[in-house]
């Protein structure tokens, strides 16, 4: 079929439909939902069988709904409807969810039913539950609506009407406002997390109006609302009966989301509190060293490189024989820190420098000869995190995992990490050329058909963490283990032979030198938008493949 998703964004749940439903055979187009006669525009340029919205803020118009099929994600259970399902959900304490895959008509979310899934609610932030339990259930609802659609056709099924809804409202900051002398912990964190990523929750710091992001339990006492110290580069902050760690601020003046310290020069007068570190885990067990960095959104700056650089040659120091790198739940990584970079005195400059950070870090991984190296995404990678990946050894992902292994779409950035070098070693140079150019996501069972990946498997997170253990532990105890580092070391040694590492480098760092400090500022406008999250006024010409010139319906 041809499917049109009429979109809010690309983001990472369109992502997942896109790759799933292009892995179904069908055909799909994107247009951003910008204004009516655009949609009305791309409706008749691709002539859809269907339309799916997954991300939708407006009603479809009328002129579209009333002659074709056009199927609304809500992540919301049967009845559930408004613009803040998923921030009204956790804000209650609801112990399941779920998504339902409606019909549009003239009300928003209250169309007939085609369809919907369930699941257990985490205490998580939202971005999280979004990506994944929300995820996970839109591609079941949306897989069961389309296989209904013949028999909708064929007039012998009938979606359901929905017999009574209940309509939320927009929430509003005064409905998440932390009141810090009387909520607890559970009450404080729900309020936090149901407004993250966006809209976060308004409130202060050091008598400064803002908006914290990322917040996590934290074991401490004080007099509720009291700033208890620093942890990181966040900050403890006590509730009725404990604290919370808050990790990210935005003010107005800033306009980004940074970390506390970063936004907040203040607190670095703090105590700084027992417990030091927050992103970066590691422990060991059966011969095997698992290396975890769960940074925000997976955005790794100039430090956040440099310490998990450190990490990991402690880990290269240890007795064991296999390293694994877990990265984050959400994200194993998406590269440079765009945020900070935004933020810096000079944007130039820190791309430099945090690129030369990520390199070192790859480069590190890339010459271990000590140990056998496994890259485990437990969540998505784009652009320089998918490249950090390709350093490993071996490459294991999560059926569900998204992969966004191209840098063009900030700006036609030519990228790093090494790519040059270990793309084409897995995927062929032609596959390699072609996923660089076309920008496009790419699923975790496409990716191993590719040779991006050596291996995908586990349906969700504690099934691929609990395989990845039983694999790595394989692999450190197999009677081959020696072969296989001998086997590694010598690949290294002809490859380096070949052309060493360092001039990879060299010539990709060229490349990012020109995007960095060169006459053509793509790269900055491009990262000035995503920070700052401007509105698309268009759609890409890569996803809106209707608008392509010469495009005719097959
Ligand atoms: N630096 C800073 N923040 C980043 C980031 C980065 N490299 N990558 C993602 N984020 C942030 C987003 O701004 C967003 O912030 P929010 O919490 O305020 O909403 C959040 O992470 C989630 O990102 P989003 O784009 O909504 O996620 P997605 O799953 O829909 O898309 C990507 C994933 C990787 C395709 C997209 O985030 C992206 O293109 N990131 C930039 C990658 C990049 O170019 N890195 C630099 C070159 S190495």
């Amino acid at each position: 079929m041809r499917i049109l998703f009429l979109t809010h964004a690309f983001n990472s749940l369109t992502q997942r439909l896109y790759v799933e439903l292009t892995a179904l055979g069908h055909e799909i187009a994107v247009e951003f939902d910008i204004n009516d006669s655009v949609s009305v525009e791309a409706v008749d340029l691709f002539r859809p069988h269907l339309i799916l919205a997954p991300t939708l803020r407006r009603a479809i118009p009328e002129a579209i709904w009333r002659e074709h099929v056009c199927l609304i994600v809500h992540p919301g259970i049967v009845g559930d409807r408004g613009p803040s399902a998923l921030d009204w959900a956790i804000l209650n304490g609801e112990s399941e969810w779920g998504v339902t895959v409606l019909q549009a008509e003239t009300e928003m979310d209250a169309g007939p039913v085609w369809a919907s899934a369930t699941f257990p609610m985490r205490a998580a932030k939202k971005s999280s539950l979004y990506r994944n339990e929300v995820a996970e259930a839109t591609v079941r609802a949306v897989r069961s609506a389309l296989e209904r659609l013949p028999d909708y056709q064929a007039g012998i099924w009938m979606p359901e009407p929905q017999a009574r809804g209940l309509a939320r409202p927009l929430m509003q900051q005064t409905d998440r406002a932390i009141d810090w002398l009387r909520d607890d912990s559970a009450r404080v964190l729900a309020k936090l997390n149901c407004g993250d990523g966006f809209p976060g929750v308004r409130d202060s710091l050091f008598e400064q109006p803002c908006h914290l992001y990322n917040a996590s339990p934290y074991a401490a006492m004080g007099a509720p609302g009291a700033l208890l110290g620093r942890v990181g580069e966040g900050v403890v902050r006590a509730t009725t009966d404990g604290a919370v760690w808050i990790g990210h601020a935005r003010t107005e003046a800033v306009g980004i989301k940074l970390p506390v310290a970063a936004v907040f020069p203040e607190v670095a007068a703090l105590v700084e509190l027992a417990e030091p570190v927050r992103d970066i885990f590691y422990e060991e067990s059966a011969a095997v060293g698992y290396l975890r960095f769960d940074f925000y959104n997976g955005a790794m700056s100039t430090v956040a490189c440099q310490r998990l650089l450190a990490a990991y040659e402690s880990a290269r120091q240890r007795p064991t024989k296999v390293i694994v790198l877990m990265g984050g739940e959400d994200f194993f990584s998406n590269g440079l820190d765009l945020n900070h970079i935004e933020a810096a005195d000079s944007p130039p400059e820190e791309s430099w420098r945090n690129i030369n950070a990520m390199d070192d870090l790859c480069r590190a991984i890339l010459t271990t000869e000590s140990h056998l190296t496994v890259s485990a995404l437990r969540g998505n990678a784009g652009a320089g995190g998918a490249f950090l990946a390709l350093a490993a050894d071996q490459v294991w992902a999560r059926r569900g995992v998204v992969l966004n292994p191209h840098y063009k779409n900030m700006g036609n950035l030519y990228g790093s990490e090494y790519w040059s070098y270990s793309l084409p070693r897995r995927a062929g140079a032609e596959q390699a050329a072609a996923i660089m150019r076309n920008r496009l996501p790419l699923g975790a069972a496409a990716a191993a058909r590719m040779g991006f990946l050596d291996a995908t498997f586990g349906d969700d997170l504690p099934g691929f963490t609990a395989e990845t253990r039983v694999r790595a532990e394989a692999l450190a105890t197999g009677a081959d283990f020696n072969e296989r580092l001998q086997a590694k070391r010598l690949r290294r040694a002809e490859d380096e032979a070949a052309k060493p590492l360092e001039t990879w480098r060299a010539e990709e760092l060229k490349q990012m030198q020109r995007n960095f400090y060169g006459f053509d500022p793509s790269y900055h406008v491009a990262r000035h938008h995503f920070v700052r999250k401007t509105p698309h006024s268009w759609t890409p010409r890569h996803l809106a493949i209707h608008r392509e010139l010469g495009w005719v319906v097959p």
